[in-house]
Protein backbone atom coordinates (compact mmCIF):
# COMPACT_ATOMS: atom_id res chain seq x y z
CA UNK A 1 0.00 0.00 0.00
CA UNK A 2 1.08 3.52 -1.19
CA UNK A 3 1.77 6.21 1.65
CA UNK A 4 -1.39 8.56 -0.11
CA UNK A 5 -3.46 5.63 -0.45
CA UNK A 6 -2.52 4.95 3.79
CA UNK A 7 -3.15 8.86 4.05
CA UNK A 8 -6.05 8.49 2.38
CA UNK A 9 -7.42 5.63 4.37
CA UNK A 10 -7.20 7.88 7.89
CA UNK A 11 -9.18 10.56 6.07
CA UNK A 12 -12.09 8.34 5.81
CA UNK A 13 -15.60 8.20 7.19
CA UNK A 14 -14.53 5.72 9.32
CA UNK A 15 -12.26 7.44 11.27
CA UNK A 16 -14.00 10.19 11.57
CA UNK A 17 -16.28 7.83 12.96
CA UNK A 18 -14.20 6.27 15.41
CA UNK A 19 -13.04 9.98 16.35
CA UNK A 20 -16.59 11.32 16.88
CA UNK A 21 -17.17 7.87 18.96
CA UNK A 22 -14.41 8.95 21.60
CA UNK A 23 -15.29 12.34 21.80
CA UNK A 24 -18.84 11.40 22.28
CA UNK A 25 -17.53 8.65 25.31
CA UNK A 26 -15.32 11.16 26.75
CA UNK A 27 -17.95 13.37 27.13
CA UNK A 28 -20.44 11.70 28.40
CA UNK A 29 -18.02 9.88 31.34
CA UNK A 30 -17.19 13.79 32.34
CA UNK A 31 -20.57 14.70 31.95
CA UNK A 32 -21.97 11.50 34.46
CA UNK A 33 -19.01 12.23 36.97
CA UNK A 34 -19.94 15.64 37.11
CA UNK A 35 -23.47 15.21 37.40
CA UNK A 36 -23.10 12.01 40.26
CA UNK A 37 -20.72 14.74 42.13
CA UNK A 38 -22.94 17.61 42.05
CA UNK A 39 -25.83 15.19 43.48
CA UNK A 40 -23.24 13.85 46.15
CA UNK A 41 -22.87 17.65 47.06
CA UNK A 42 -26.63 18.79 47.09
CA UNK A 43 -27.89 15.27 48.79
CA UNK A 44 -24.76 16.54 51.63
CA UNK A 45 -25.71 20.06 51.40
CA UNK A 46 -28.89 19.50 51.98
CA UNK A 47 -28.44 17.08 55.36
CA UNK A 48 -26.67 19.71 56.90
CA UNK A 49 -29.36 22.62 56.32
CA UNK A 50 -32.32 20.73 56.93
CA UNK A 51 -30.66 20.35 60.40
CA UNK A 52 -32.79 17.37 60.67
CA UNK A 53 -36.34 17.97 59.90
CA UNK A 54 -38.07 15.29 62.01
CA UNK A 55 -41.32 15.24 63.14
CA UNK A 56 -41.22 16.55 67.02
CA UNK A 57 -42.70 14.66 69.57
CA UNK A 58 -45.00 16.26 72.05
CA UNK A 59 -42.11 17.99 74.50
CA UNK A 60 -43.14 19.42 77.82
CA UNK A 61 -45.39 20.78 75.59
CA UNK A 62 -48.07 23.82 77.01
CA UNK A 63 -49.71 21.08 79.79
CA UNK A 64 -48.69 21.47 83.09
CA UNK A 65 -46.76 18.64 84.69
CA UNK A 66 -47.90 16.15 87.37
CA UNK A 67 -44.41 17.13 90.14
CA UNK A 68 -40.92 15.68 89.31
CA UNK A 69 -41.93 12.73 87.70
CA UNK A 70 -43.88 14.79 85.02
CA UNK A 71 -40.42 15.84 83.54
CA UNK A 72 -39.15 12.42 83.23
CA UNK A 73 -38.74 10.69 79.57
CA UNK A 74 -39.97 12.28 76.40
CA UNK A 75 -36.76 13.46 75.40
CA UNK A 76 -35.35 15.29 72.50
CA UNK A 77 -32.97 13.88 69.51
CA UNK A 78 -30.26 15.91 69.33
CA UNK A 79 -28.23 15.78 65.89
CA UNK A 80 -24.54 15.66 66.94
CA UNK A 81 -23.42 18.38 63.95
CA UNK A 82 -19.76 17.45 64.21
CA UNK A 83 -19.81 13.61 63.56
CA UNK A 84 -22.47 14.05 61.11
CA UNK A 85 -21.10 15.90 58.80
CA UNK A 86 -17.79 14.91 58.72
CA UNK A 87 -18.71 10.96 58.46
CA UNK A 88 -21.73 12.29 55.94
CA UNK A 89 -24.51 10.18 58.10
CA UNK A 90 -27.07 11.53 60.76
CA UNK A 91 -25.67 10.61 64.29
CA UNK A 92 -28.63 11.31 66.68
CA UNK A 93 -28.51 11.04 70.60
CA UNK A 94 -30.79 10.73 73.06
CA UNK A 95 -31.12 13.65 75.27
CA UNK A 96 -31.73 11.22 78.45
CA UNK A 97 -29.31 13.88 80.53
CA UNK A 98 -32.02 16.50 80.55
CA UNK A 99 -34.03 14.16 82.84
CA UNK A 100 -34.65 16.08 86.36
CA UNK A 101 -32.32 13.26 88.14
CA UNK A 102 -29.72 13.91 85.61
CA UNK A 103 -29.84 10.37 83.54
CA UNK A 104 -31.07 7.56 81.71
CA UNK A 105 -31.88 5.92 84.70
CA UNK A 106 -34.95 8.12 85.95
CA UNK A 107 -37.27 6.19 83.49
CA UNK A 108 -36.28 3.10 85.06
CA UNK A 109 -36.20 4.04 88.77
CA UNK A 110 -39.68 5.46 88.19
CA UNK A 111 -40.68 2.72 86.00
CA UNK A 112 -39.63 0.04 88.92
CA UNK A 113 -41.42 2.55 91.41
CA UNK A 114 -44.58 2.18 89.72
CA UNK A 115 -44.86 -1.34 89.08
CA UNK A 116 -44.38 -2.13 92.65
CA UNK A 117 -46.95 0.38 93.70
CA UNK A 118 -49.47 -1.17 91.02
CA UNK A 119 -48.22 -4.62 92.57
CA UNK A 120 -49.20 -3.58 95.84
CA UNK A 121 -45.62 -4.24 96.97
CA UNK A 122 -44.82 -0.21 97.77
CA UNK A 123 -47.41 2.20 99.41
CA UNK A 124 -46.47 5.83 100.02
CA UNK A 125 -45.69 8.01 102.96
CA UNK A 126 -45.86 4.57 105.14
CA UNK A 127 -42.26 5.02 105.87
CA UNK A 128 -41.47 2.75 103.84
CA UNK A 129 -37.36 2.70 102.70
CA UNK A 130 -36.21 1.87 98.85
CA UNK A 131 -32.79 0.06 98.95
CA UNK A 132 -31.02 -0.21 95.56
CA UNK A 133 -27.15 -1.17 94.94
CA UNK A 134 -25.72 1.10 92.21
CA UNK A 135 -22.66 3.14 90.64
CA UNK A 136 -24.49 6.48 91.34
CA UNK A 137 -26.91 7.20 88.29
CA UNK A 138 -29.77 5.09 89.57
CA UNK A 139 -29.38 6.22 93.10
CA UNK A 140 -29.63 9.89 92.65
CA UNK A 141 -33.10 9.14 90.18
CA UNK A 142 -34.06 6.45 93.06
CA UNK A 143 -34.06 9.18 95.39
CA UNK A 144 -35.00 11.85 93.13
CA UNK A 145 -38.72 9.55 92.89
CA UNK A 146 -38.48 8.67 96.42
CA UNK A 147 -38.84 11.74 97.62
CA UNK A 148 -41.66 12.88 95.14
CA UNK A 149 -43.61 10.15 96.29
CA UNK A 150 -43.13 9.51 99.67
CA UNK A 151 -40.24 6.92 100.49
CA UNK A 152 -36.96 6.88 102.07
CA UNK A 153 -33.39 5.86 100.20
CA UNK A 154 -30.52 4.29 101.57
CA UNK A 155 -28.04 3.44 98.30
CA UNK A 156 -25.25 1.31 98.87
CA UNK A 157 -22.38 2.08 96.08
CA UNK A 158 -18.73 1.14 95.70
CA UNK A 159 -16.13 3.56 97.08
CA UNK A 160 -14.30 4.73 93.76
CA UNK A 161 -17.06 6.41 91.94
CA UNK A 162 -16.72 10.19 91.02
CA UNK A 163 -17.64 12.29 94.92
CA UNK A 164 -20.12 14.22 92.95
CA UNK A 165 -22.90 11.55 92.62
CA UNK A 166 -22.04 11.66 96.16
CA UNK A 167 -22.87 15.13 97.14
CA UNK A 168 -26.42 15.06 95.02
CA UNK A 169 -27.22 11.90 96.86
CA UNK A 170 -26.92 13.41 100.05
CA UNK A 171 -28.00 16.65 98.94
CA UNK A 172 -31.37 14.52 98.27
CA UNK A 173 -31.37 13.20 101.34
CA UNK A 174 -30.62 9.62 100.92
CA UNK A 175 -28.64 7.62 103.52
CA UNK A 176 -25.17 6.68 101.19
CA UNK A 177 -23.00 3.93 102.15
CA UNK A 178 -19.97 3.70 99.89
CA UNK A 179 -18.31 -0.11 100.29
CA UNK A 180 -14.90 -1.35 98.80
CA UNK A 181 -15.30 -2.72 95.37
CA UNK A 182 -15.87 -6.26 95.60
CA UNK A 183 -16.61 -8.92 92.91
CA UNK A 184 -20.67 -10.30 93.06
CA UNK A 185 -19.50 -13.64 94.41
CA UNK A 186 -18.25 -11.28 97.53
CA UNK A 187 -21.13 -11.03 100.16
CA UNK A 188 -20.04 -7.58 100.65
CA UNK A 189 -20.41 -6.66 97.04
CA UNK A 190 -22.50 -3.47 96.86
CA UNK A 191 -25.48 -5.18 95.14
CA UNK A 192 -25.60 -8.19 97.61
CA UNK A 193 -25.14 -5.71 100.31
CA UNK A 194 -28.34 -3.73 99.00
CA UNK A 195 -30.73 -6.67 99.13
CA UNK A 196 -29.32 -7.54 102.72
CA UNK A 197 -30.53 -4.50 104.15
CA UNK A 198 -33.53 -4.62 102.34
CA UNK A 199 -33.80 -7.83 103.74
CA UNK A 200 -32.87 -6.89 107.52
CA UNK A 201 -35.18 -3.47 107.14
CA UNK A 202 -37.00 -3.59 110.45
CA UNK A 203 -34.21 -5.18 112.08
CA UNK A 204 -31.53 -2.90 111.31
CA UNK A 205 -32.33 -0.06 113.30
CA UNK A 206 -33.42 2.20 110.59
CA UNK A 207 -37.47 1.88 111.36
CA UNK A 208 -36.46 4.14 114.43
CA UNK A 209 -39.96 3.68 116.23
CA UNK A 210 -39.93 1.13 118.85
CA UNK A 211 -42.80 -0.25 118.48
CA UNK A 212 -41.73 -1.17 114.62
CA UNK A 213 -37.85 -1.79 115.56
CA UNK A 214 -36.55 -5.71 115.24
CA UNK A 215 -39.67 -7.26 113.51
CA UNK A 216 -39.26 -7.99 109.58
CA UNK A 217 -41.31 -10.08 107.41
CA UNK A 218 -40.17 -11.35 103.83
CA UNK A 219 -43.20 -11.09 102.01
CA UNK A 220 -43.70 -12.93 98.45
CA UNK A 221 -43.29 -10.74 95.53
CA UNK A 222 -43.56 -12.87 92.30
CA UNK A 223 -40.25 -11.97 91.38
CA UNK A 224 -37.32 -14.07 92.24
CA UNK A 225 -34.98 -10.47 92.46
CA UNK A 226 -37.07 -7.99 94.22
CA UNK A 227 -37.10 -8.04 98.08
CA UNK A 228 -39.70 -6.67 100.06
CA UNK A 229 -40.04 -7.41 103.78
CA UNK A 230 -42.53 -5.73 105.95
CA UNK A 231 -42.38 -4.31 109.60
CA UNK A 232 -46.36 -6.08 109.99
CA UNK A 233 -46.32 -8.40 111.68
CA UNK A 234 -49.78 -9.57 109.82
CA UNK A 235 -48.17 -11.92 107.56
CA UNK A 236 -47.63 -15.67 107.50
CA UNK A 237 -44.69 -17.45 107.27
CA UNK A 238 -44.20 -18.01 103.99
CA UNK A 239 -44.67 -14.80 103.19
CA UNK A 240 -47.97 -14.78 101.96
CA UNK A 241 -50.77 -12.63 103.76
CA UNK A 242 -54.81 -13.41 104.26
CA UNK A 243 -55.79 -10.03 103.75
CA UNK A 244 -54.30 -7.82 101.13
CA UNK A 245 -56.29 -4.92 102.48
CA UNK A 246 -55.30 -5.11 106.11
CA UNK A 247 -54.73 -2.35 107.59
CA UNK A 248 -51.84 -2.68 109.44
CA UNK A 249 -50.01 -4.09 106.78
CA UNK A 250 -50.32 -1.36 104.62
CA UNK A 251 -49.92 1.10 107.10
CA UNK A 252 -46.91 -0.69 107.94
CA UNK A 253 -43.54 0.31 106.56
CA UNK A 254 -41.95 -1.84 104.08
CA UNK A 255 -37.87 -2.12 102.86
CA UNK A 256 -38.19 -2.91 99.47
CA UNK A 257 -34.96 -3.93 97.43
CA UNK A 258 -35.18 -1.90 93.49
CA UNK A 259 -32.38 -4.66 92.04
CA UNK A 260 -32.62 -2.62 88.73
CA UNK A 261 -30.16 -5.63 87.33
CA UNK A 262 -32.90 -8.11 87.40
CA UNK A 263 -35.69 -6.50 87.66
CA UNK A 264 -38.00 -6.58 84.19
CA UNK A 265 -39.49 -3.62 84.88
CA UNK A 266 -36.21 -2.04 83.73
CA UNK A 267 -36.46 -3.48 80.30
CA UNK A 268 -40.03 -2.47 79.86
CA UNK A 269 -39.43 1.54 81.19
CA UNK A 270 -36.88 1.03 77.72
CA UNK A 271 -39.35 -1.21 75.73
CA UNK A 272 -42.49 0.91 76.35
CA UNK A 273 -40.88 4.35 77.01
CA UNK A 274 -37.32 5.11 74.94
CA UNK A 275 -37.61 2.48 72.11
CA UNK A 276 -41.24 3.56 71.00
CA UNK A 277 -40.26 7.28 71.39
CA UNK A 278 -37.06 6.83 69.24
CA UNK A 279 -39.28 5.38 66.97
CA UNK A 280 -41.67 8.02 66.92
CA UNK A 281 -39.28 10.74 66.76
CA UNK A 282 -36.91 9.42 63.51
CA UNK A 283 -40.33 8.15 61.87
CA UNK A 284 -39.22 4.99 61.67
CA UNK A 285 -35.91 5.85 59.71
CA UNK A 286 -33.15 4.47 61.66
CA UNK A 287 -30.77 1.97 60.73
CA UNK A 288 -28.23 1.62 64.01
CA UNK A 289 -28.90 1.74 67.62
CA UNK A 290 -25.86 2.11 69.39
CA UNK A 291 -25.75 1.58 73.11
CA UNK A 292 -23.46 0.99 76.40
CA UNK A 293 -24.47 -1.66 78.52
CA UNK A 294 -24.71 -1.52 82.42
CA UNK A 295 -27.84 -3.63 83.91
CA UNK A 296 -28.29 -3.88 80.20
CA UNK A 297 -31.62 -2.50 80.40
CA UNK A 298 -31.43 0.11 77.93
CA UNK A 299 -29.93 -2.00 74.80
CA UNK A 300 -32.20 -4.67 75.33
CA UNK A 301 -35.28 -3.15 75.91
CA UNK A 302 -34.84 -0.28 73.24
CA UNK A 303 -33.17 -2.77 70.70
CA UNK A 304 -35.27 -5.07 71.16
CA UNK A 305 -38.68 -2.17 70.41
CA UNK A 306 -36.84 -0.57 67.88
CA UNK A 307 -36.11 -4.43 65.75
CA UNK A 308 -39.56 -5.42 66.51
CA UNK A 309 -40.66 -2.60 64.34
CA UNK A 310 -37.94 -3.55 61.49
CA UNK A 311 -36.03 -6.28 61.96
CA UNK A 312 -33.14 -4.72 60.21
CA UNK A 313 -32.02 -2.16 62.58
CA UNK A 314 -28.48 -3.04 63.94
CA UNK A 315 -28.29 -2.94 67.26
CA UNK A 316 -24.48 -2.03 68.50
CA UNK A 317 -22.59 -2.30 71.96
CA UNK A 318 -20.23 -0.16 72.48
CA UNK A 319 -18.60 -1.56 75.42
CA UNK A 320 -15.88 -0.05 77.87
CA UNK A 321 -12.33 -1.37 78.70
CA UNK A 322 -12.27 -4.02 81.26
CA UNK A 323 -15.83 -5.60 80.98
CA UNK A 324 -16.34 -9.06 79.17
CA UNK A 325 -19.46 -8.02 77.13
CA UNK A 326 -18.16 -7.71 73.93
CA UNK A 327 -16.19 -10.66 74.30
CA UNK A 328 -19.50 -12.01 75.06
CA UNK A 329 -21.38 -10.90 72.03
CA UNK A 330 -18.21 -11.55 69.79
CA UNK A 331 -16.94 -15.17 70.93
CA UNK A 332 -19.69 -16.20 73.28
CA UNK A 333 -17.84 -16.05 76.58
CA UNK A 334 -17.84 -13.15 79.20
CA UNK A 335 -13.99 -12.18 79.50
CA UNK A 336 -11.59 -9.74 79.86
CA UNK A 337 -7.87 -10.15 79.13
CA UNK A 338 -7.81 -7.48 82.29
CA UNK A 339 -8.96 -9.14 84.57
CA UNK A 340 -6.02 -12.20 83.79
CA UNK A 341 -3.68 -9.49 84.16
CA UNK A 342 -4.59 -8.06 87.18
CA UNK A 343 -4.63 -4.63 86.07
CA UNK A 344 -7.78 -3.34 87.19
CA UNK A 345 -8.33 -0.27 88.71
CA UNK A 346 -11.74 -0.71 89.59
CA UNK A 347 -13.73 -3.93 90.69
CA UNK A 348 -16.78 -3.70 88.47
CA UNK A 349 -15.06 -3.01 84.82
CA UNK A 350 -11.37 -1.25 84.62
CA UNK A 351 -12.30 1.78 83.46
CA UNK A 352 -12.66 5.31 84.46
CA UNK A 353 -16.11 5.04 82.30
CA UNK A 354 -18.95 4.77 84.59
CA UNK A 355 -22.37 3.57 84.38
CA UNK A 356 -21.67 0.89 81.37
CA UNK A 357 -19.90 -2.38 81.09
CA UNK A 358 -20.19 -5.75 83.02
CA UNK A 359 -18.99 -9.04 84.27
CA UNK A 360 -21.44 -11.23 84.92
CA UNK A 361 -24.93 -12.00 83.37
CA UNK A 362 -28.29 -10.70 84.69
CA UNK A 363 -31.58 -10.86 83.86
CA UNK A 364 -31.60 -7.96 81.66
CA UNK A 365 -28.21 -8.31 79.94
CA UNK A 366 -29.84 -12.24 79.29
CA UNK A 367 -32.69 -9.89 77.18
CA UNK A 368 -29.92 -7.96 75.32
CA UNK A 369 -27.28 -10.34 73.63
CA UNK A 370 -29.16 -11.95 71.58
CA UNK A 371 -30.39 -8.87 69.85
CA UNK A 372 -26.70 -7.78 69.60
CA UNK A 373 -25.64 -7.59 66.21
CA UNK A 374 -22.40 -6.11 66.63
CA UNK A 375 -20.03 -4.58 69.57
CA UNK A 376 -16.90 -2.64 69.77
CA UNK A 377 -14.81 -2.28 72.55
CA UNK A 378 -13.80 1.74 73.63
CA UNK A 379 -10.63 2.49 75.12
CA UNK A 380 -10.50 5.28 78.01
CA UNK A 381 -8.42 6.80 75.42
CA UNK A 382 -11.00 6.88 73.05
CA UNK A 383 -13.47 8.11 75.04
CA UNK A 384 -11.84 11.09 76.68
CA UNK A 385 -11.13 12.25 73.49
CA UNK A 386 -14.33 11.93 72.10
CA UNK A 387 -16.00 14.47 75.06
CA UNK A 388 -13.31 16.36 74.26
CA UNK A 389 -14.25 16.98 70.77
CA UNK A 390 -17.67 17.38 71.32
CA UNK A 391 -16.79 19.98 73.76
CA UNK A 392 -14.82 21.89 71.11
CA UNK A 393 -17.04 20.75 68.16
CA UNK A 394 -20.50 21.40 69.35
CA UNK A 395 -20.50 23.03 72.74
CA UNK A 396 -22.12 19.38 74.24
CA UNK A 397 -20.77 18.37 77.93
CA UNK A 398 -20.91 14.87 78.08
CA UNK A 399 -20.02 11.81 80.42
CA UNK A 400 -18.05 8.94 80.27
CA UNK A 401 -20.90 6.60 78.82
CA UNK A 402 -22.34 8.34 76.31
CA UNK A 403 -18.71 9.54 74.45
CA UNK A 404 -18.16 5.66 74.33
CA UNK A 405 -21.44 5.52 72.80
CA UNK A 406 -20.45 8.01 70.22
CA UNK A 407 -16.86 6.66 69.51
CA UNK A 408 -19.21 3.05 68.64
CA UNK A 409 -21.24 5.17 66.12
CA UNK A 410 -18.16 6.20 64.39
CA UNK A 411 -16.56 3.04 64.10
CA UNK A 412 -19.60 1.08 63.37
CA UNK A 413 -20.42 4.31 60.69
CA UNK A 414 -17.00 3.86 59.20
CA UNK A 415 -17.32 -0.15 59.42
CA UNK A 416 -20.82 -0.37 57.42
CA UNK A 417 -18.98 2.12 54.72
CA UNK A 418 -21.80 4.04 55.49
CA UNK A 419 -21.96 7.69 54.12
CA UNK A 420 -25.25 8.42 52.45
CA UNK A 421 -27.37 10.30 55.20
CA UNK A 422 -28.05 6.50 57.06
CA UNK A 423 -29.58 7.35 60.50
CA UNK A 424 -28.06 6.26 63.88
CA UNK A 425 -29.30 6.78 67.57
CA UNK A 426 -27.60 6.39 70.25
CA UNK A 427 -28.03 7.18 73.95
CA UNK A 428 -26.25 10.51 75.77
CA UNK A 429 -26.59 9.08 79.28
CA UNK A 430 -25.49 11.98 81.23
CA UNK A 431 -24.23 14.88 81.69
CA UNK A 432 -20.57 15.88 82.12
CA UNK A 433 -21.24 17.64 85.22
CA UNK A 434 -21.42 13.83 87.06
CA UNK A 435 -18.05 13.57 86.14
CA UNK A 436 -15.42 16.42 87.28
CA UNK A 437 -13.51 14.58 89.77
CA UNK A 438 -12.37 11.92 87.15
CA UNK A 439 -13.25 11.61 83.86
CA UNK A 440 -13.53 15.43 83.22
CA UNK A 441 -10.36 16.33 85.41
CA UNK A 442 -6.71 16.09 83.69
CA UNK A 443 -4.84 15.71 86.30
CA UNK A 444 -6.82 12.34 87.51
CA UNK A 445 -6.54 10.90 84.03
CA UNK A 446 -2.72 11.71 83.96
CA UNK A 447 -1.98 10.35 87.37
CA UNK A 448 -4.42 6.80 86.13
CA UNK A 449 -2.00 6.80 82.64
CA UNK A 450 -4.48 8.26 80.62
CA UNK A 451 -3.67 10.24 77.58
CA UNK A 452 -5.95 13.41 76.21
CA UNK A 453 -5.77 13.19 72.64
CA UNK A 454 -7.05 16.05 70.71
CA UNK A 455 -6.31 14.70 67.38
CA UNK A 456 -7.64 11.02 67.99
CA UNK A 457 -11.31 11.39 66.75
CA UNK A 458 -10.25 13.66 63.54
CA UNK A 459 -7.73 10.98 62.98
CA UNK A 460 -10.18 8.00 63.69
CA UNK A 461 -13.11 9.89 61.03
CA UNK A 462 -10.01 10.03 58.46
CA UNK A 463 -9.57 6.82 58.34
CA UNK A 464 -10.30 5.10 54.84
CA UNK A 465 -13.67 2.60 55.95
CA UNK A 466 -14.63 -0.14 53.34
CA UNK A 467 -16.07 2.96 50.92
CA UNK A 468 -12.77 4.91 50.76
CA UNK A 469 -11.72 8.15 52.67
CA UNK A 470 -14.79 9.63 54.82
CA UNK A 471 -16.58 13.20 53.24
CA UNK A 472 -15.60 16.16 55.03
C1 LIG B 1 -24.32 7.07 83.17
C2 LIG B 1 -24.88 5.75 82.72
N1 LIG B 1 -24.90 5.46 81.43
C3 LIG B 1 -25.36 4.28 80.99
C4 LIG B 1 -25.83 3.33 81.85
C5 LIG B 1 -26.24 1.98 81.32
O1 LIG B 1 -27.56 1.76 81.22
P1 LIG B 1 -28.16 0.32 81.41
O2 LIG B 1 -28.12 0.04 82.87
O3 LIG B 1 -29.55 0.47 80.91
O4 LIG B 1 -27.39 -0.68 80.66
C6 LIG B 1 -25.84 3.61 83.19
C7 LIG B 1 -26.32 2.60 84.15
O5 LIG B 1 -26.27 2.76 85.33
C8 LIG B 1 -25.34 4.84 83.65
O6 LIG B 1 -25.29 5.13 84.94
Amino acid sequence: MKLSESTHWFSTPVIRHVSYGILIGFTLSVTSTSISSYWRLRRSQRISQEQFEFQPIDLRSDEILNGVTGLIGNTPLVRINSLSDALGVQILGKAEFLNPGGSVKDRVALRIIEDAERQGLLHPHTGSRIFEGTVGSTGISIATIAKARGYDTTIIMPDDVAQEKVNALQALGADVQRVRPASIVDKKQYVNLARRAAVEFGRSGIVKSLEDAHISHELQTGSASVVVTTTSSHVNAEGTVDDPMDEDLLSKPRGFFADQFENRSNFDAHYEGTGPETWRQVDGHIDAFVSGAGTGGTIAGTGRFLKSMNEEVQVVLADPEGSGLYNKVKHGVMYDRREAEGTKRRHQVDTVVEGIGINRMTNNIDLAIPIIDDAFRITDVEAVAMSRYLVQRDGLFLGSSSACNLVACVKFAKKMGWREGQTLVTVLCDSGNRHYSKFWNDDYLRKANIRVDHSLIDDLIAQPGPGGPSPQ
